[in-house]
């Protein structure tokens, strides 16, 4: 069949709420013109985040009922422990809250002072940990990965003959080569096997480790059956399981690719780097055997961790963001090409050319979204990224300004992603209309999540 269908039947049902454009007027002027301050309740459609939106299966909800929530040597630690080494090959697993408690752990035991990471892009937390105990993230994603309109099949790789010169000149320095699958900030984007092989062999030539940030590891998997000619004929779990060979260890959030609501892990391959991860993990997030998780979360990820990788998952998975893509780019909307695993980015910058950076064209359009139709998304440009010039006191913008569209995981069905197109097509028609804006309250870091604009 032709049809590409969601491959699973509902038998529960979660309201939501209509509005109408007076109300969600309200709703946004009270919010102060940004999305992260609307109730939940007053979305419809809400396309902020695929982390911890999942819908979880039968399967998982029976896990639940069965957690042990013994503290010390918990059964469903001993399942989650199993599915996670039966995918990573780690030899240590380390239940944490979600994936940036994981990331806290990883880098505060291999902090030594003037320490450098390099990445395909770091994700915000990433960065946020790596600075925290004063180290130092460096972005190196290939060129075309941050050209919204150009097409590559793995536009999530990392620039690899920059990584030899970057590890040639931090020398030492460089602890580790950080590879995130797939690349969120840079749209969601797949990286190849030869890639990861690639970076892989060069970090551990230069000394330093490598390292998966494997939040989405499973799509990333599925994007590697798919385009690159090697692997057209590999299981999806093989796929998997190769992608880890090459890592000295991995953070996970399994809010992402654990198809779990909470939760996450660090695996290690190393002894001594694990014992010490236990024991910071003992000071703040818990004993090893459940690291700030309940058991029934433990058996919630054990059987997301089986269910991800199921082949009919995936096609529906991938499938149905690239069916948006392909509704808006015919229609001649700009967004990154091509279609990543878990969001639809628009290009903000494309979108809105008479609103310049310093007044927020992503926030504008996503503003808009929810107007138009009660749709939420995030901005991700100069809101979230911008910086203010010393100097100057003028703001210096990021490469890209978009916005994202994050798909929850098995929650909305194909008649919500026809409605979503829709509103992103009223908006698109309506765009030489639209005003910038500006902000009247800001703190001083993340401004994005508390910030408070008005028009221009
Ligand atoms: N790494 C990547 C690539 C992520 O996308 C995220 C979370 C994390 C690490 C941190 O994981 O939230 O469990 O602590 N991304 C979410 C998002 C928040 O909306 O993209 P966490």
């Amino acid at each position: 069949m032709k049809t590409i269908i969601e491959p699973f039947k509902i038998k529960m049902v979660e309201p939501i709420k209509m509005t109408t454009r007076e109300e969600r007027e309200r709703f946004l002027r009270d919010a102060g013109n940004n999305l992260f301050m609307v109730r939940a309740e007053d979305v419809l459609i809400d396309l902020l985040t695929d982390s911890g939106t999942s819908s979880m299966s039968a399967e998982q909800w029976a896990g639940m009922m069965r957690g042990d929530e013994s503290y010390a040597g918990s059964r469903s630690f001993f399942e989650f422990e199993r599915e996670v080494k039966k995918i990573t090959g780690m030899k240590h697993v380390i239940p944490t809250h979600q994936g940036r408690a994981a990331e806290r752990i990883l880098f505060k035991i291999l902090h030594k002072p003037g320490s450098v990471y390099i990445g395909n892009t770091h994700f915000d937390t990433t960065r946020a940990n790596i600075e925290f105990v004063g180290d130092e993230a460096i972005d190196i994603p290939i060129p075309e990965g941050t050209v919204p309109s150009q097409y590559h099949p793995f536009k999530g790789n990392l620039d690899l003959e920059r990584l030899e010169r970057e590890l040639r000149a931090h020398g030492p320095n460089v602890r580790a080569v950080i590879m995130t699958v797939t690349n969120n900030s840079g749209g969601g984007q797949p990286v190849s096997m030869a890639n990861i092989r690639a970076a892989s062999e060069i970090a551990h030539r230069h000394g330093a480790m490598f390292i998966l940030d494997a939040c989405r590891f499973a799509e990333n998997a599925f994007f590697i059956h798919k385009r690159e000619a090697e692997f057209a004929d590999r299981s999806l779990l093989s796929i998997a399981q190769e992608m880890f060979t090459y890592a000295d260890g991995c953070t996970m959030s399994a809010k992402k690719d654990g198809l779990a609501n909470i939760g996450g892990f660090l695996a290690l391959r190393e002894d001594a780097l694990a014992m010490e991860a236990r024991n910071l993990l003992i000071l703040t997030e818990g004993f090893p055997t459940y690291g700030g998780l309940a058991g029934r979360d433990l058996e919630a990820i054990a059987q997301g961790l089986r269910e991800v990788l199921d082949e009919s998952y995936l096609v529906y998975r991938i499938r149905s963001v690239e069916y948006l893509v392909d509704k808006l780019s015919q229609a001649g909307v700009p967004l990154i090409i091509p279609s990543g695993g878990h969001a639809v980015y628009l290009d903000a910058g494309a979108f809105l050319p008479h609103i310049p950076p310093e007044q927020f064209p992503g926030q504008v359009l996503a503003n808009e979204l929810y107007l138009e139709g009660g749709v939420r998304g995030v901005e991700i440009g100069s809101l979230m990224f911008g910086k203010t010039n010393p100097a100057t006191g003028k703001m210096i913008a990021p490469k890209m300004e978009l916005v994202r569209l994050a798909i929850p995981r098995r929650v909305y069905t194909q008649s919500h992603v026809d409605y979503v197109a829709e509103v992103v097509l009223a908006v698109f028609a309506r765009r030489q209309g639209l005003r910038g804006l500006r902000t009247t309250y800001e703190a001083p870091f993340l401004r994005h999540f508390t910030a408070r604009l008005e028009p221009v």
